[in-house]
């Protein structure tokens, strides 16, 4: 099974960036972090991460045919952007959501989010654990193995 995470706006200063909320770890620590799991889930991963919205539509589009699924926290993108979300609707490839914070507890502004429209499930609020637990979720899924 090959996966791909994508990660949006940001997320590369993770480490710099709010430490209180997001935590100490470099975004070096959660791309190492998640090949860890995967290999051990023997799940195939690609990481990327990108500050611009239409790079993200892209690596959407491309994933079809390539991807049996994908992982994605779009950051700042997850709560206004329609554009991932219809490139997400187009590849129909199943979704899961990630956040390391847990955006329904923080600003209103961020509990409205348009990936949460077409993810089969969110995992949120648990840091690097998040993303472990949307791989996991893919690895064990009886329907995709
Ligand atoms: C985030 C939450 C978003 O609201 C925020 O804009 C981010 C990171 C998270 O992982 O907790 O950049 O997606």
């Amino acid at each position: 099974m090959k996966i791909l995470v994508l990660n949006g706006p940001n997320l590369n200063m993770l480490g710099i960036r709010e430490r209180a909320i997001y935590g100490a770890g470099t975004y070096t620590d959660l791309v190492d972090f998640i090949k860890t799991k995967a290999d051990a889930l023997g799940i195939d991963v690609e990481i990327k991460q990108s500050n611009h919205e239409g790079v993200l539509v892209d690596w959407v589009q491309e994933a079809r045919g390539v991807y049996d699924a994908i992982v994605i926290n779009a950051a700042a993108y997850t709560h206004t952007s329609l554009a991932i979300l219809d490139a997400l609707k187009a590849v129909s490839l199943p979704v899961a959501e990630v956040h390391l914070s847990e955006p329904k507890a923080r600003e209103e502004f961020r509990h409205f989010s348009y990936i949460s429209l077409v993810a089969e499930k969110v995992f949120s609020g648990e840091g690097f654990k998040s993303y472990e637990k949307a791989i996991e979720y893919f690895a064990l899924a009886p329907r995709l193995s």
